[in-house]
């Protein structure tokens, strides 16, 4: 692999003109840190803009078009999932999301006694379960598997039983961007007539995801990372039609009650998907997610991804090349099945390697403790050469040599 083919590639690339269409400073280190927090595109920033003049203008006259969001655009990123029309709401953040659906999963199975999950899952994912475990008297088992290659399928498989009242997993794990199998586990856990609940931060916007298809029950996700909806951006909660009027969510707040205006002195929640939804949606937000998932899906979720594919294999080639003999690992699964889509290296001095790459404006990517930079390129405005250019970069800094720095980073996703 050198310089040239990276070029071709991106001449070849049909998704190459979606750059334009977002604030890309050029002289700028190379940001690989789509997996983490998106650009922001022209898109967002004007339709904020013009949210912003909506309500100097009409002021509360502008709830008439701001009070059907969460439903709006959940069905907007409910197309870039696989969900069909009145399954997703976009609200909230993604760890209040996990809290309500996996509390209404447990509810649901009262009689059983057993959470399943994943050890190595993002942190607030077992907060958030240990946090209901104890308060609803159930069992949190938190399943071991390869830091690198995550879970295997047989494994999740076979620790489910009549007791499993959930199993709550990431598609993606948030270190090493393992990917597990939504059908075949969801399919395991419907056999013992246990629930699943799958948090898609990691997926939403740059994997196929086919939640109906796949009989899944419950989804949570985040719209900061690929689907670029911007800083603390809502997230989003899927539950199928099918279950919705079953499942009752322990935050019983105004938006999620029927008949909303009538101010009803006893709650009875909605019917539908609304059901899910606490208080006051948060509208420029919203506004800003539905900007930017309209971009992803006039880029196609399908063609997205078989360009990811092809910059991870690309960055998974070089780091074998350039970096291992500097003494890094790849710290992703070999296997592009298992992949999802971002690829992680570790080094024992990963966060000053890391933070040199950033404070020298050369590449952003960020550090997960203890020992691994994430790399994530996002196909709507990363580039082949960007890829290239980056292992060269980190390979450069490697080869001079990091200082120890002590302090950890600060910044959260
Ligand atoms: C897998 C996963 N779940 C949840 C979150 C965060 O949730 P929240 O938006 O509530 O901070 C992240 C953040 O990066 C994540 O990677």
């Amino acid at each position: 692999m050198d310089r040239y083919i990276a070029q071709r590639l991106d001449l070849a690339d049909t998704l190459a003109p979606f750059r334009s269409q977002f604030n890309v400073e050029e002289s700028g280190p190379i940001y690989l840190d789509g997996n983490s927090l998106g650009r922001p595109s022209t898109a967002v920033t004007e339709r904020l803009a013009d949210a912003v003049r909506d309500w100097s203008e009409n002021l509360v006259g502008g709830w008439a078009r701001w009070i059907d969001l969460p439903a709006a655009v959940g069905d907007r990123i409910g197309r870039l999932i696989g969900a069909s029309s009145g399954q997703v709401v976009v609200c909230d953040s993604t760890t209040v999301n996990l809290y309500k659906l996996a509390a209404s999963a447990l509810a649901a199975r009262a009689d059983r006694q057993v959470i399943l999950a994943d050890a190595h899952d993002f942190p607030t994912d077992r907060y958030v379960l240990q946090g209901l475990a104890e308060s609803a008297g159930r069992e949190l088992r938190l399943l071991e598997g390869s830091v690198v290659d995550g879970l295997d399928t047989d494994v999740v498989a076979g620790a489910i039983d009549a007791q499993t009242a959930l199993v709550c997993l990431s598609h993606v794990n948030f270190r090493s961007g393992a990917r597990l199998d939504i059908a075949a586990i969801t399919e395991a856990a419907h056999r013992h007539g246990a629930l699943v609940l799958w948090d898609l931060c990691h997926s939403a916007g740059a994997l196929p995801v086919a939640l109906d298809d796949d009989g899944v029950d419950l989804a949570v996700g985040c719209t900061y990372k690929y689907l670029n909806g911007g800083p603390g951006s809502p997230a989003f909660a899927y539950v199928r039609r099918g279950l919705q009027a079953e499942l009752r969510q322990p935050i019983w707040g105004w938006f999620g009650q029927h008949d909303q205006f009538s101010m009803a002195s006893i709650y009875q929640p909605d019917g539908g998907m609304s059901r899910f939804l606490t208080g006051t949606p948060p509208v420029l937000g919203l506004l800003g997610v539905d900007a930017a998932a309209e971009i992803l899906e006039s880029a196609g979720i399908r063609a997205l991804w078989a360009k990811s594919e092809r910059c991870t294999e690309m960055l998974v080639d070089l780091v074998r090349a350039r970096l291992e003999p500097l003494g890094a690992t790849l710290a992703s699964p070999s296997d592009p099945e298992r992949r999802g889509a971002h690829v992680s290296v570790a080094h024992a001095q990963a966060w000053p390697w890391c933070n040199a790459l950033i404070e020298r404006r050369m590449v952003v990517g960020d550090f997960r403790p203890p020992d691994v930079i994430r790399l994530g390129p996002a196909p709507l405005y990363s580039r082949f050469v960007d890829i290239f250019d980056a292992v060269e970069r980190m390979a450069e800094v490697l080869k001079a040599g990091v200082d120890d720095v002590r302090d950890r980073p600060k910044s959260p996703e």
